[in-house]
């Protein structure tokens, strides 16, 4: 990591790494070592942790550092770190062993909004950008001091599902930049009073893997989030909505620019017809409730789906079925997209312990011919890159 106050984050980070069982090694610039120091990253990681080249010299430790890693992270990046790297300067332990890397390299930079507007700084990201290396943008939000702007570290769990894009299902060659990819995330809830829903156990985590591959791989990527309680994946715009009319209608203001809408989220078929303006109270001790009468919400995919294909983005949408075997949930899938309209399906198997809230995922891609791709359990990053995978052809033509 580099010298940046935002270090502080990465102890989480490498707690999360090691929570999902990953062998972390560390490796701080000499300037991060002022915001946390050694014994800090020597406690958490349970390693020698150092600067230098010529510590262990007989053990060549940025050679080692670089073969066997899978997988570099480099969070915080500041502008200082990310100007080395653009140049290929190896003045240290860090530099020297991102040379030698052989494995995927994720950038995260954070740093004042200046320094990251900064053209030096923008052409030695495109630099790094065009040799493969993942770098992400900020975000945006509140800095060092009372400023605010693009330049915030991410959250540790967002930089660990974006670091999970490249190393489950990776793909070194897919580039979206220039491309607009919109999904949507979470569950809706539909009001029955001003204090009670009617809603679905959508965690929103397979949405924020779809987003955070998107812009690692360097789209513009907005998600429609549907009452999701996450820390905003990397290099996303976040609107935030609560009932499915409130989903269509943002949906339909971003529509327009997106090349692709991944529609994720778990879309409440119907609402309650006539919601209360005050708390339904009980009045009597023997009181009871009127039944709830429903109305149906709009098919939002469905309604992307009727319009023209060149009016209209790439669309991929979700089917989460409760199913006996494949059979039964390729019939279902399939029935899915061609009644609404979509251009790839993921269907996958839900019940006890299976999809809603897990950090896994399985299932079938399916485009109007079939089966496109057999994800077995892989993180919801997998999955995620599995679906890309499907799009990659029809988003390059
Ligand atoms: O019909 P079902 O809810 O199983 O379809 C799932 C797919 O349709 C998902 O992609 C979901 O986001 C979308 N959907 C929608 N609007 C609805 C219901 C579902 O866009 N009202």
């Amino acid at each position: 990591m580099g010298g940046g106050i935002a270090a502080y984050k990465s102890c989480e980070l490498l707690r999360r790494f090691q929570a999902s069982g990953h062998d972390v090694t560390v490796i701080p610039t000499k300037s991060s070592l002022e915001f946390i120091g050694s014994s800090t990253w020597e406690a958490l990681s349970g390693k020698p942790v150092t600067t230098e080249v010529f510590d262990s010299v007989h053990e060549v430790p940025h050679v080692k550092l670089g073969q066997e890693a899978d997988l570099f992270v480099i969070a915080p990046a500041t502008a200082n770190l990310i100007a080395k790297l653009a140049h290929g300067l190896a003045d240290d332990l860090l530099t020297n062993s991102v040379l030698m890397a052989q494995c995927p390299i994720l950038v995260v930079p954070a740093m004042h909004t200046e320094m990251w507007l900064n053209p030096a700084t923008q052409a030695n990201v495109q630099t790094l950008r065009d040799r493969g290396i993942r770098v992400v943008d900020p975000d945006v939000g509140r800095l060092t001091g009372p400023d605010s702007g693009p330049g915030r570290l991410p959250e540790p769990q967002a930089i660990e599902i974006a670091a999970q894009v490249l190393v489950d299902g990776y793909l070194p060659d897919l580039d979206l930049h220039g491309k607009r990819v919109l999904v949507t995330g979470g569950g809706t809830r539909e009001s029955i009073d001003p204090v009670r829903d009617i809603g679905n156990r959508s965690s929103g985590k397979q949405a924020w893997a779809i987003a955070s591959a998107a812009s690692v791989y360097g789209a513009k990527t907005t998600v429609i989030a549907a009452n999701v309680e996450l820390p905003s994946p990397v290099g996303s715009t976040v609107i935030n909505v609560k009932s499915a009319l409130e989903m269509a209608d943002a949906v339909d203001e971003q529509l327009g620019e997106a090349d692709v809408l991944v529609m994720c989220a778990a879309v409440a078929d119907f609402r309650p017809k006539a919601p209360a303006d005050v708390k339904i109270k009980k009045t009597s001790d023997d009181f009871v409730p009127a039944p709830i009468e429903l109305e149906r919400n709009p098919d939002i995919l469905a309604a992307v789906g009727a319009r023209p294909e060149a009016d209209r983005p790439l669309l991929v949408g979700f089917a989460a079925e409760t199913v006996t075997d494949e059979a039964q949930l390729i019939e279902y899938g399939l029935g899915k997209l061609t009644k609404k309209g979509a251009d790839f399906l993921v269907a996958n198997p839900v019940g006890k312990d299976q999809t809603f809230g897990e950090d896994s995922n399985s299932g079938l891609v399916l485009g109007p011919e079939g089966i496109v791709d057999r994800v077995e359990k892989t993180s919801k990053a997998g999955l995620a890159n599995a679906l890309f995978a499907a799009c990659r052809e029809k988003l390059s033509s």
